[in-house]
This record gives structure tokens, C-alpha cells and sequence, in this order.
């Protein structure tokens, strides 16, 4: 099976799928003050999270999807209101909403949740602390990698086409899930072996979608816990997709690290995210994304910036972005 572009781009459904995230990024910045503290202040961050008592890597989260939806601006560094949720969302500011905001709060997924980990009162529901043990069962893995391929696939093939790849003839690509990736590069590019790392039981998940996709040969899996065993030596360059967005900033610069230390000489890392932009407040859609990363990871949705700043820190040069599908960029870099 030849993964080929649909007809049709994504940015539609990743709306969708993200737009649910919308009100309960404002129902929870009400519930904890967010609204009312900017009103006569702008703040940054860390004043705004001293100001409510809010966790700062949550609120700088929240923050980046209420600039998304117009509430909140960032300016030189600081937050404030806008004149829509002065007027609507400030409880003194005349017109405030909060009696419809708490009428259906209690009835929005995610509303709670979002509410005990501004307050520190809660942690991640996702996989994170089987990813950190090294251990996933196998329906467990299975179930992930069906979600995980039916939104990477059209991304997949866009980083396919539109990366540069050249000289790449082994690849191997770190916490690969279903294969999509090592699949897709390795259909369109016909001299390239690719190798997804993942933990057994994903490896065995993958072999389904390798055999799939007729890629036997060309695309195989290496059982490693990226945390806890070497790395494979051997690859020319390496590629990540949607896995440093799952991790804080000094686990993202070990992984570069270890990235780097078995990449030869001229070697490529490539990390394929979705990238909020220089202000951290949106595009709307990839700040929903990071609340997702809030919710299910220890992560969030990186700038340029940041990335930039994990692959410098373990050596790396020659950093470039370029945008692959929508909302979704291919940075690279090269080890000198
Ligand atoms: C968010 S998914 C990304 C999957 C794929 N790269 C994509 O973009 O579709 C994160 C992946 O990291 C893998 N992973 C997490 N912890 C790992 C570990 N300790 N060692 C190896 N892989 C791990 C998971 O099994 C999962 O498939």
C-alpha cells in the first residue's frame, strides 16, 4: 500500500478535534482569576501564576489558547486583558458571562482537570508514566498506535515530500509508534532503510502497519527504551515525531544528546512538531494541542526557539524549520 497525499488537507478536522479544548481553557482561567487579574495590570507569566496560585508551565499553557481565541494578549514579554474579556470574562467588568460559564462548567470534560493542574491539585492522564517506566502492555500499545497513525498518516506524508532527506540512506527514528513516518520517508525515498526505536510491545504494534504498507525490508523495529538502553549506532541521521512535545526541557535535551552522540560526523536530526509561535500565543489550534500535552504528557507545544535551543545545547548547528502540513513544521540540524 503507497501512503499517497489525500485530496485534502487536515487543518479542518485538527480544528474540530482541537476546538473542544475552547471553553474549558476559559471556564478554568475564570475559576482561577486569570480574567480578573489582568484587568488593571499586565503581568508576565510568573507574576500572573504568584498573582492566582497557579502552576506557571500550566498557565503559560492556558494562556497561549486564550491568546489564541482573542482574551488575552501578549506584549514585550507580559499578559493582559483584552476588551473582550474586560467586558465579558472580568466578573466586575459589567457584561461578565460567568453566570453561563458556570452553568455548564461542572458538565465540561476537561474543566476540572484543567482546574487541578493550574493548582497543582493534579497530574497527567495520559501514558507518560508507562513511556518513563519503559512499559506499555500490548493492547495498551496497540490502542495507541491506531490513534497515534490516524493523525500522523497525512502529516506523514507531508514531511515525506516537502522534507530534505538527501543523503539519508538509514534512518532511524526515535519513538517511531506506528511506523507512519519511517513508512512514508522510506516509500518516498527508495534508496533509504528506515528503523522505528520503540518499546516492545509498540514494535510489535508496528509490524501490523509495516506489513501493511508492503515496507518488510525497508522499514524495520529496534525493542529499546530510549530512556534506560543504548542507542543503535549506524544511522546517518535521526528523526522524532510528536515526542518532544510529551517531555520537559531537560529530558528534550537529553534525548538531543543522545541523538547526537550516535550520529556521525554531517549527520541530520530532524524533529517534527507542531511549533507555537515566538510569543507562545497560538495558532490557536497547536495551543490547544499544548493544553492536550498539559493534560495527557509532562510536555507542551515548543517555539522554534526552544527546539533550537535543546539541539544547540547538545551540539547540533545549521537549525531550520520548515513548515510540512498544517500546523505542523520538520526542523532540522546538523551535527558539525
Ligand atoms: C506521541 S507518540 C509519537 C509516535 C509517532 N512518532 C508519531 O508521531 O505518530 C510517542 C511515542 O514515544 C514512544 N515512547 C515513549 N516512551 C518511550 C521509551 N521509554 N522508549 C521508547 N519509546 C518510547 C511511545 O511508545 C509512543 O509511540
Amino acid at each position: 500500500m503507497l501512503y499517497e497525499a489525500p485530496s485534502i488537507d487536515d487543518r479542518a478536522v485538527w480544528d474540530i478535534l482541537m476546538s473542544m479544548l475552547h471553553l474549558p481553557a476559559v471556564t478554568a482561567a475564570d475559576e482561577v482569576g486569570v480574567f480578573a487579574a489582568l484587568r488593571e495590570e499586565e503581568l508576565t507569566r510568573e507574576a500572573l501564576a504568584a498573582r492566582v496560585g497557579a502552576d506557571a508551565r500550566a498557565l503559560g499553557i492556558v494562556l497561549g489558547v486564550l491568546a489564541g481565541l482573542g482574551t488575552v494578549v501578549r506584549r514585550d514579554g507580559r499578559w493582559r486583558a483584552t476588551p473582550l474579556s474586560r467586558a465579558y470574562l472580568d466578573p466586575a467588568g459589567g457584561y461578565y458571562w460567568g453566570g453561563l460559564l458556570h452553568r455548564f462548567k461542572n458538565d465540561l470534560p476537561y474543566h476540572a482537570r484543567l482546574v487541578e493542574l493550574l493548582k497543582r491539585a493534579g497530574a497527567p492522564s495520559g501514558h507518560v508514566e508507562g513511556w518513563e517506566a519503559g512499559q506499555i502492555p500490548p493492547d495498551v500499545a496497540r490502542a495507541i498506535a491506531t490513534f497515534m497513525h490516524a493523525h500522523s498518516l497525512p502529516a506523514a506524508i507531508g514531511a515525506a515530500r516537502d522534507g530534505d532527506f538527501a543523503g539519508v540512506k538509514k534512518l532511524l527514528d526515535v519513538g517511531g509508534g506506528s511506523g507512519v513516518f519511517s513508512i512514508a520517508i522510506a516509500q518516498r525515498h527508495p534508496d533509504m532503510q528506515a528503523s522505528i526505536l520503540e518499546l516492545a510491545t509498540m514494535c510489535e504494534a508496528a509490524q501490523k502497519y509495516i506489513a501493511e504498507a508492503g515496507m518488510d525490508g525497508r522499514v524495520d523495529t529496534v525493542a529499546c527504551d530510549m530512556f534506560r538502553q543504548p542507542w543503535p549506532k549506524g544511522y546517518d541521521a535521526t528523526f522524532f515525531s510528536n515526542i518532544f512535545h510529551d517531555w520537559p526541557d531537560d529530558t528534550c535535551r537529553e534525548l538531543a544528546k543522545k541523538a547526537f552522540d550516535i550520529t556521525p560526523q554531517g549527520g541530520r536530526i530532524y524533529i517534527h512538531e507542531q511549533l507555537m509561535g515566538d510569543a507562545e500565543d497560538g495558532p490557536l489550534t497547536t495551543a490547544c494541542f499544548s493544553l492536550l500535552m498539559l493534560l495527557a504528557t509532562k510536555g507542551k507545544q515548543y517555539t522554534l526557539a526552544e527546539l533550537r535551543g535543546f539541539l544547540e545545547s547538545a551540539g547540533y548547528v545549521d537549525v531550520k524549520a520548515i513548515p510540512t502540513s498544517p500546523y505542523y513544521s520538520l526542523v532540522s540540524a546538523r551535527k558539525p
